[in-house]
């Protein structure tokens, strides 16, 4: 099928987010697109977006990485867990969480009993391309990434898998991921 065929037009996507009755919250991995898709789906659906990783920098005044470095990695999810219910109890229209959030069963057990769950999964090669861009993550500050992110792809797809819908983006039209994730959050509903 072509692109333009599975296009839906404006008032399809406005009669969709009208039946949307929760947040729809992005997961997958570091470099998926989790933030630069949601922002575009939610523009689309007419609803605010926010960042989970943001608010929780917000919320701690220290960036992710001051985080990880001064309180470690088990700090910080428990952080994320409590960022991310305040997040869906403020109902907004698209949380983009970070890559681990998922992992952590009580996150898991909240998005998919009150949200959305959308897995954006992605190939190995995109990952490595798009983490490359900056060099903030915790995760991927000692070792090769592209064997961190592989070894993380492993441990996490079956967690990620548990989402309500998956899309795959490729590198190539950020129009076809967000329109595919509101075909596929129609059909769910
Ligand atoms: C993490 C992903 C990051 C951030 C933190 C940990 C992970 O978010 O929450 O560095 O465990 O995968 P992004 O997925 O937005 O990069």
């Amino acid at each position: 099928m072509s692109e333009q065929a599975l296009s839906l037009t404006r008032p399809e996507i406005a009669a969709i987010a009208r039946r949307i009755d929760r947040p729809v919250v992005l997961v997958g991995l570091m470099g998926s697109g989790k933030s630069t898709v949601g922002r575009r789906l939610a523009s689309l659906l007419e609803v605010d977006f926010i960042d989970a990783d943001e608010a929780i920098e917000q919320a701690a005044q220290m960036s992710v990485a001051e985080i990880f470095s001064e309180f470690g990695e088990a700090y910080f999810r428990d952080g994320e867990r409590r960022v991310i219910a305040r997040l869906i109890d403020e109902h907004h229209g698209v949380i983009a969480t970070g890559g681990g959030a998922f992992v952590n069963p009580d996150t898991r057990s909240l998005i998919l009993e009150r949200g959305i769950a959308v897995w954006i999964d992605c190939d190995l090669d995109t990952l490595v391309e798009r983490t490359a861009r900056r060099d903030t993550r915790p995760l991927l500050k000692d070792g090769n990434p592209r064997e961190t992110l592989a070894r993380l792809r492993d441990e996490r797809a079956p967690f990620y898998g548990e989402a309500h819908i998956r899309v795959t983006s490729q590198e190539g039209p950020l129009h076809a991921t967000v329109q595919e994730i509101i075909g596929a959050i129609d059909r769910w509903l």
